[in-house]
Formats: structure tokens, C-alpha cells, sequence
């Protein structure tokens, strides 16, 4: 059968980049807010289980629909949310109950055609203003704190002054209810703002962003959020008059940012092929854009740490069919990887939860392929960036990522290493490490999808394992299979994984 041995190259002199703890996190989007009562959905602690497993992560609140919510503190909580609340027994409300089952049930039931209507909104770019209370806040906020997780919450940036001022009533209203409550979350100001235009017939520009950046830092100045962080301007669709908006904004607003965010899609939800997510030319896509970024964060505010301030496969709520699948993980395995090795400091995942295609958990809330990797990543994979290469032609295809291993693992110690690979060849390729390496015991854990619709399968097996919860409040053990040293790491066609090289003593991982 035909299979390639290939040899790496490992450098690790020093590390190339240190990530936040957080490199991997997620978002809710905004567009959950659009009728408060599934907000609700976040009560599940089946999904705070899958959230803590995620834990040390962000939680962006934040979408196009940013811009649309407005806070209403007279607003009375929904139906479905008093229930929830009475249904809270305890005083420690992250131990207490879930949503109750008929509310739940109905909420699903309902769910679908709520669905439709938010993606319905997303696709003619029609956008309605909608209001949430003081109960959907803490809704959010409990959700957060309670599965471990920092809430980022993305104020409306379109509530302008006939002079086309940010207009900053409403967010006083919001930060004065956080600040009452205690909550401690950071916070950005509108989103996508290089297409407000075409959104809602406002065009602001840099300067003027820039400029309601820094009101919004002295209203937190003023507040019990001094202390608080502030992102922005997350920005999409980097082309042409995109780059100038996000340079002129930086020159204005920049040096109030804890951190300059943008949005990456590979292509576009409607059309996009199982091809297009196998294609290593479509994975590298990546690079320029990403290298665009920092060039303008160089010359404009240079030392700021660059975010993926929300990310996916697919824009459009994501790709039906693909982006929900085993296949989708190589798109994002690989943003991970290339974002790590260029020095992106956190990775913002489009969604956890949600409408569209593109979850990390499903409507039922059982995890998807991606949730399972990412739990991975999660565990397996330190903040210390280093270098991997393979030689030989097509290298392109199999892709190849290294950092110190993980070593809140148990399993692992300063020292350690963890290599992630993604295999897009359609045959087997063993990895051979470098010599100084080759008696070393390796921990492989391989991803493959199960069941009868390979790559476009929704359940994945670690190790010949299928991977499922074992209950509402517990996640499965994540087993690893040992290699003897000297071993070959054999990765199978169309796979992925990771490995870690235990014991490997190298001085930067120490
Ligand atoms: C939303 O409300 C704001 C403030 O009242 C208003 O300026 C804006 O035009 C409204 N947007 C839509 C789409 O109705
Ligand atoms: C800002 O918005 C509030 C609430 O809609 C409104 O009462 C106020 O007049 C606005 N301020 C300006 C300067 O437009
Ligand atoms: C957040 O959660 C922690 C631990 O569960 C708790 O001690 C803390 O009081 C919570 N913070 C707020 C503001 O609710």
C-alpha cells in the first residue's frame, strides 16, 4: 500500500510566541438575544458542562446583531426565564438546577423557526432592533461565570447623535446594572463596522470609531470598570477600504485597546464545498490576510496584541452539512495552528451555541467533532509556541504545529512536547522525529470520524473510541495510546491528532 515516511524538523532554540491560556476560546452570538426567552438555553448545564471543559477561555457576546440590542433595565424577564430563576433552589446558583424540562422542551420545539428567522435577518441584511432586560444579562453573566469562562459583552456601537456621535446613554444604563450586580467582564463597541453601511445606512468612519473608543474607555474610567479590558474594532472582510478604516481607527482609538480584534471566514457558507475544506490552498489563505493584520497593527500601534476576535469555517452561519462535520476540523485545527505560530494571542471560535451551522454543540446539546477537538487542543496544548517543518513535495498537505505540551495535564511535565498534524494526503503518512528525539515514549491521540458518513460525520472516535458524554455532568476520559520509542507516527488519510513526546527534556519547554 502506498504510504510516505517523512522526517520532521523541529526548532526550538526559543519559543517563536507565549498565547494567552485562553488561545482557545468561543463565542455566543448576539443574535440569541434576538427573543431573550432562548437566552434560556444557556440555563442547560449540559452545555455549562461542555463550557467548563473549555475552561480557561473568553466568552464573546457579540455579532452583527450587536448593533440592534438595546438594554431595557424596566423590561420584565420572559416567561421562560422566570422559570428558570424559580427553578434555582439553592443559594449557589452555579449548583443549583437546570431549565426546567417542559420549559426546555419548549423552547426546542420552538427553536427551528427562530432559527429560520435569525438566518432569514443574516441573509437579507435586514436588521430589526430588539430590547433584552436585566434578567437576560445576568442570564448571560451566570452562564459565564458559573462554567469558568471571561464574559467579553459587545455594546451597541449604531445608537448615534444626529451629528453621528456614538451615543452612549444606553451602555451607561447597561455598566451601571453590571457594576450594581459585580460582574467583572470586559468589553468592545459594535461590530463588523467596515460594513455599518451596508447594514444600516450609517457610515462611520475610522477616526470617528477611534474617537467613541476613547469615551467608552473614560465611561469605564469613571465606573467600577477601571480596570476592565476593551477590544475592538472587530473587523471583517480585510480588503481594500476595510484596511483603511482599521488603520485610521487604530491611529485615532488604538492606544485605548487591550487588544486590536478581527474576523477570519474562509469563504462563504452557501456555497462552499467539501473540496474547499480539504484544500490545503484554501487553508493557506489564512496567511495573508492574517500577515495584512499585523503589518497595519506594526505601523499604526506597534507592540498590540493581534485577536481572532471571531472565526469560523464559514460565513453565513457556517456551511450545512460541513461545517458541523468531522470535515470542518481541519479548517480549524489549522487556524489554530497557523494563528499560534504567527503570534495571534487568542482564537474566538463562531459558536459554542447558536443558530447556523457552525457549533461546537448542537441544538440538543450534544457536542460536535469540532467541540471534541477543541477539547483536545485544550488539554493537550501548551502556550509556548515553537517550530515543526516537514521537507518534500506537497508539503502543503500535511501540516504540521508544535508547541511544549500542556502541563496542567496530569499526564505531562515541563519539558514535554505536542505536535498536532493534520493529514490532507489520501494516504498514510508516518512522521518520523528528529534523531535526538527517536527514544522518546509518545502519547498519540488520532481523530477519525465514525460511522457511515466519513468525513461528513458528526461523531468522532479518539483512538478507536467513540467520544460521547457520559453524562449531563461529565465529560468522557480523553485516553491516549503509548507508542514504544522509536515508533513511526502513522497518521491515516484525511486524518488528524496530536502526539505528545513525553519526557523530551527541551530547555524552552522548562
Ligand atoms: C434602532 O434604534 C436606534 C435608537 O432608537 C435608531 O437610531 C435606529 O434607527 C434603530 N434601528 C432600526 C433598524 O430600527
Ligand atoms: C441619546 O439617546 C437617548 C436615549 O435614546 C436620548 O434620550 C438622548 O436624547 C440621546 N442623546 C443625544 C445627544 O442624541
Ligand atoms: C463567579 O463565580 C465564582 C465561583 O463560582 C464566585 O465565587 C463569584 O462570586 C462569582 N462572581 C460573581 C460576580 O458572581
Amino acid at each position: 500500500p502506498a504510504e510516505d515516511v517523512v522526517e520532521l524538523d523541529f526548532s526550538m532554540q526559543r519559543p517563536r510566541h507565549l498565547l494567552s491560556p485562553a488561545f482557545l476560546s468561543f463565542t455566543i452570538d448576539a443574535n440569541l438575544a434576538t427573543d431573550p426567552r432562548f437566552l434560556t438555553f444557556l440555563g442547560s448545564s449540559k452545555l455549562r458542562t461542555l463550557a467548563r471543559g473549555l475552561s480557561p477561555a473568553y466568552l464573546r457576546f457579540g455579532g452583527t446583531k450587536t448593533d440592534f440590542l438595546i438594554f431595557d433595565p424596566k423590561k420584565e424577564p420572559t416567561f421562560e426565564e422566570r422559570s428558570y430563576w424559580q427553578h434555582q433552589v439553592n443559594q449557589d446558583i452555579c449548583t443549583s438546577g437546570s431549565i426546567p424540562s417542559d420549559v426546555e422542551k419548549r423552547l426546542q420545539l420552538e427553536w427551528p423557526f427562530q432559527e429560520e428567522l435569525i438566518l432569514r435577518e443574516q441573509y437579507q441584511g435586514k436588521f430589526k432592533n430588539s430590547t433584552y432586560s436585566r434578567s437576560s444579562v445576568d442570564m448571560l453573566y451566570t452562564f459565564a461565570n458559573c462554567s469558568g469562562l471571561d464574559l467579553i459583552f459587545g455594546l451597541n456601537a449604531l445608537l448615534r447623535t444626529s451629528d453621528l456621535h456614538w451615543n452612549n446613554s444606553n451602555a451607561r444604563l447597561l455598566l451601571d446594572y453590571c457594576s450594581s450586580k459585580g460582574y467583572q467582564m470586559s468589553w468592545e463597541l459594535g461590530n463588523e463596522p467596515n460594513s455599518f453601511l451596508k447594514k444600516s445606512g450609517v457610515y462611520i468612519d475610522g477616526f470617528q470609531l477611534g474617537t467613541d473608543f476613547i469615551e467608552l474607555r473614560k465611561l469605564l474610567g469613571k465606573s467600577t470598570f477601571k480596570k476592565a479590558k476593551l477590544y475592538g474594532p472587530d473587523i471583517s472582510q480585510l480588503r481594500g477600504k476595510s484596511y483603511n478604516l482599521l488603520r485610521s481607527f487604530l491611529k485615532a482609538g488604538g492606544g485605548v485597546l487591550d487588544a486590536v480584534t478581527w474576523h477570519h471566514y474562509y469563504l462563504d457558507g452557501r456555497i462552499a464545498t467539501k473540496e474547499d475544506f480539504l484544500n490545503p490552498d484554501v487553508l493557506d489563505t489564512f496567511i495573508l490576510n492574517a500577515e495584512k493584520v499585523f503589518q497595519i497593527v506594526k505601523e499604526t500601534r506597534p507592540g498590540k496584541k493581534v485577536w481572532l476576535g471571531e472565526t469560523s469555517s464559514a460565513y453565513g452561519g457556517g456551511a450545512p452539512s460541513l461545517s458541523n462535520t468531522f470535515a470542518a476540523g481541519f479548517m480549524w485545527l489549522d487556524k489554530l495552528g497557523l494563528s499560534a505560530r504567527m503570534g495571534i494571542e487568542v482564537v474566538m471560535r463562531q459558536v459554542l451555541f447558536g443558530a447556523g451551522n457552525y457549533q461546537l454543540v448542537d441544538k440538543n446539546f450534544e457536542p460536535l467533532p469540532d467541540y471534541w477537538l477543541s477539547l483536545l487542543f485544550k488539554k493537550l496544548v501548551g502556550t509556548k509556541v515553537l517550530m515543526a517543518n516537514v521537507q518534500g513535495p506537497d508539503k502543503n498537505k500535511l501540516r504540521i504545529y508544535l508547541h511544549c505540551a500542556n502541563i496542567d495535564h496530569p499526564r505531562y511535565k515541563e519539558g514535554d512536547l505536542t505536535l498536532y498534524v493534520l493529514n490532507l494526503h489520501n494516504v498514510t503518512q508516518h512522521l518520523k522525529l528528529p534523531y535526538y528525539l527517536f527514544n522518546k515514549e509518545v502519547d498519540k491521540y488520532l481523530i477519525k470520524p465514525s460511522g457511515p458518513d466519513g468525513l461528513l460525520s458528526k461523531s468522532v472516535q479518539l483512538n478507536g473510541q467513540i467520544l460521547k458524554m457520559v453524562d449531563d455532568h461529565t465529560l468522557p476520559a480523553l485516553t491516549e495510546k503509548t507508542l514504544r520509542p522509536g515508533r513511526s507516527l502513522g497518521l491515516p488519510p484525511f486524518s488528524y491528532g496530536f502526539f505528545v513526546i513525553k519526557n523530551a527534556k527541551v530547555a524552552v519547554c522548562v
